[in-house]
């Protein structure tokens, strides 16, 4: 294979050289013969977001990529876990260590669920029926976006593990009627109703990009029904254009209610950060709460999950099951939240990097690659199952 030279990349603060076979690490010393620098199959997440890079076209990256205004959540979600110490317990039998557990009922071989986002369609031809294969050979959950490129029909279709749908409301509620319904007829297991995003934030990653879909890229859920598509907009952000006219900004909790008149199927509510909002969720009717900032994509300056996840936990008291995304990149990020009390965690970005890199193949690596960490994190802090994470594991800073 030809090797294209890299534009290197920094990544958490190590410089990295990317070519198009692979990742290579400047202190790596061997020379392999007619590449002109080692190649090595990536070894973690920094790694695959590396070959991402590569492999993405500009736009898509950005978009992946980034956050809103100064990007400060997107970094605190990172930072927040790296100032939390883990307190490990010695002379614990960890011979044998399980992942396996269940998420509002349904058995998932490992803790690591992926999180709804839009338009994987950058990063494969598949588009999400690419991503449900790799996600189902890890035996996890994947949670499909509203602004999915490939009707949910079609990614129930090749699903091997169970599925949740993300729900954004519209201003006309019939649309997101009719996105439960076949999401119910499709198999679906829950519907995670996004509740952060009563209008897109400001990210000027995609305002400068103009970012929007190209013309062989749709958000298929809606197609044939004339619906209006977020098209690129020299100067602007076509999603956040997209978002305003159509996404229903007058939405309150008595939408929760409404969901449940329409729908028998468990409700989670993600984008929550606070004990307030956990406990009206709760008296709500909702069975899953997901300490989500939409992976600092939303409210910039908002706290951290992990930092939020205490509060939630404790608002919650045991009623509801509480999941965490953002910034999980090591296994270790992952213990720590499920040490504070989530039942699972969800996994964004990284997932693109994997199917940007390798298609479904990536994507199962990826997820792999973060449960062996987890794994091997449990056995290091003396905990060999789930149950045994719990608070006296980590000690928070300050
Ligand atoms: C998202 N996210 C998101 N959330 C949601 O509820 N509906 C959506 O359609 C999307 N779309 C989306 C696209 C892209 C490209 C990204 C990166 C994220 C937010 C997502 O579910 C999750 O909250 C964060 O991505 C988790 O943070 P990490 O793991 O990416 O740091
Ligand atoms: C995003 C929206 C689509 O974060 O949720 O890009």
């Amino acid at each position: 294979m030809a090797l294209k030279p890299s534009r290197g990349t920094l990544l958490w603060g190590r410089r990295v050289h990317v070519w198009a076979g692979g990742v290579q690490w400047p202190q790596m010393p061997a020379h392999q013969p007619g590449n002109g620098g080692l190649t090595v199959e990536p070894i973690n997440i920094a790694e695959y977001e590396a070959m991402a890079y590569e492999k993405l076209p500009h736009d898509a990256w950005e978009y992946y990529i980034g956050g809103s205004d100064d990007e400060l959540t997107l970094r605190a979600n990172r930072d927040a876990f790296a100032r939390i110490r883990l307190r490990p317990r010695v002379l614990v039998d960890v011979s044998h260590i399980s992942l396996e557990t269940t998420v509002l009922g349904a058995h998932v071989r490992t803790p690591l669920l992926v999180a709804p986002m839009a338009y994987h369609g950058f990063a494969h031809v598949e588009c999400e029926c690419e991503t449900v294969r790799g996600v189902g050979a890890a035996g996890t959950l994947m949670t499909v976006s509203t602004m999915a490129n490939r009707p949910l029909e079609e990614v129930a279709a090749d699903a091997s593990g169970p599925l949740w749908f993300q729900l954004y409301v519209y201003r006309d509620r019939n649309v997101s009627e009719q996105l439960v319904r076949r999401a119910e007829a499709a198999g679906y297991r829950a519907l995670v109703l996004t509740v952060d995003t009563p209008r897109l934030s400001r990210r000027e990653r995609e305002i400068r990009m103009g970012f929007g879909l190209p013309p062989h890229l749709h958000t298929a859920n809606f197609e044939g029904a004339a619906r209006e598509q977020p098209g690129q907009t020299p100067g602007a952000s076509g999603l956040a254009v997209y978002a305003t006219a159509l996404l229903d900004s007058s939405l309150t909790w008595e939408a929760l209610d409404w969901l449940r008149s329409v729908t028998s199927l468990p409700i989670v509510v993600k984008g929550v950060v606070t004990a307030e909002d956990a406990a009206l969720a709760v008296e709500h009717g909702a069975q899953g709460i997901i300490v989500s900032n939409h992976g600092g994509r939303q409210l910039d300056g908002t706290v951290a999950t992990i930092e939020a996840l205490p509060e939630v936990v404790a608002a919650a008291n045991g009623r509801v099951e509480v999941y965490l995304d953002g910034g999980i990149r090591r296994g270790t990020d992952a213990l720590k939240a499920l040490a504070l009390g989530a039942r699972a965690v969800l996994v964004g970005r990284p997932v693109l990097w994997g199917l940007a890199a390798n298609g479904q193949q990536g994507v199962t690596r990826v997820l792999e690659l973060l449960g062996a960490e987890l794994e091997l994190a449990m056995a290091l802090a003396g905990a060999p199952s789930l149950a045994a994470l719990t608070p006296a594991l980590v000690r928070l800073p300050g």
